[in-house]
């Protein structure tokens, strides 16, 4: 038995926010059966907020500055989200860590985007990251957020490949291109019930996943 569907989101972002309008944008087309109740940003006058403005959605601003530990930065990110009853959260380039007090108060039910093929390149700067390795592909990952930073369940991934004269600017444009596309699908999922986790595995149409679907396989 899957979990019961959950649809109500609260999104947290720290930036751009072109994730956030991806969701936007798939619910408004009907290819998201998910409500965003409100938008937190941990940075003042980010583009995100413009986004949650333009498509009418309660937003706010907490910044972590103005708290002396995490632990109440995010209590007050709880208070917030719990105002408007979310059943999960998505993460679109939030750049907090965030820790047990968030993490524990929504078990499960924490989606992450991350700008590289998890497990390779947890943390910051993946693309340049990418460029200087051997690797031949990158893209990115929606997983299950977990207290363990980028390390929860993977989901979905999509590649690209890195191509020859490419700089981290161009591979990242690529790359968020992919994740236009996986993060609104597996939110969809979430709300749909067709991905859960338990017990520190995600699950997808209730089989574990032993290994992140792909896109180029599901389409
Ligand atoms: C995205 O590339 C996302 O994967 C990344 O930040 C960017 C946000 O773009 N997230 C992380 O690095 C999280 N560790 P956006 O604000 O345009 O959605």
């Amino acid at each position: 038995m899957s979990q019961s569907a959950l649809n109500k989101i609260g999104v947290l972002v720290s930036g751009g926010g072109t994730n956030l309008q991806s969701i936007i944008d798939n619910i408004h087309l009907g290819e998201c059966n998910a409500e965003i109740k409100c938008v937190i940003s941990n940075i003042a006058d980010v583009y995100a907020l413009t986004r949650a403005n333009n498509a009418n959605i309660p937003h706010y601003v907490i910044s972590h500055k103005a708290f002396t530990s995490r632990a109440e930065f995010e209590q007050a990110l709880i208070q917030t989200l719990d105002t408007y009853d979310v059943d999960m959260i998505v993460l679109a380039g939030f750049m907090r860590v965030l820790e047990s007090t968030f993490i524990s108060h929504y078990p499960g039910r924490i989606l992450n985007i991350h700008p590289s093929l998890l497990p390779k390149f947890s943390g910051l700067n993946t693309h340049q990251r990418a460029l200087e390795s051997d690797e031949t592909t990158h893209g990115c990952s929606v997983h299950f957020a977990t207290t363990e930073l980028d390390g929860g369940p993977v989901i979905l991934q999509a590649s690209v490949p890195i191509l020859d004269n490419d700089n981290a600017t161009m591979l990242a444009m690529r790359v968020l291109e992919k994740e236009h596309i996986i993060y609104p699908k597996c939110v969809q999922w979430l709300c749909e019930g067709r991905i859960y986790y338990k017990q520190g595995c995600a699950y997808f149409d209730n089989e574990k996943l032993t290994a992140a679907l792909q896109l180029e396989q599901i389409k």
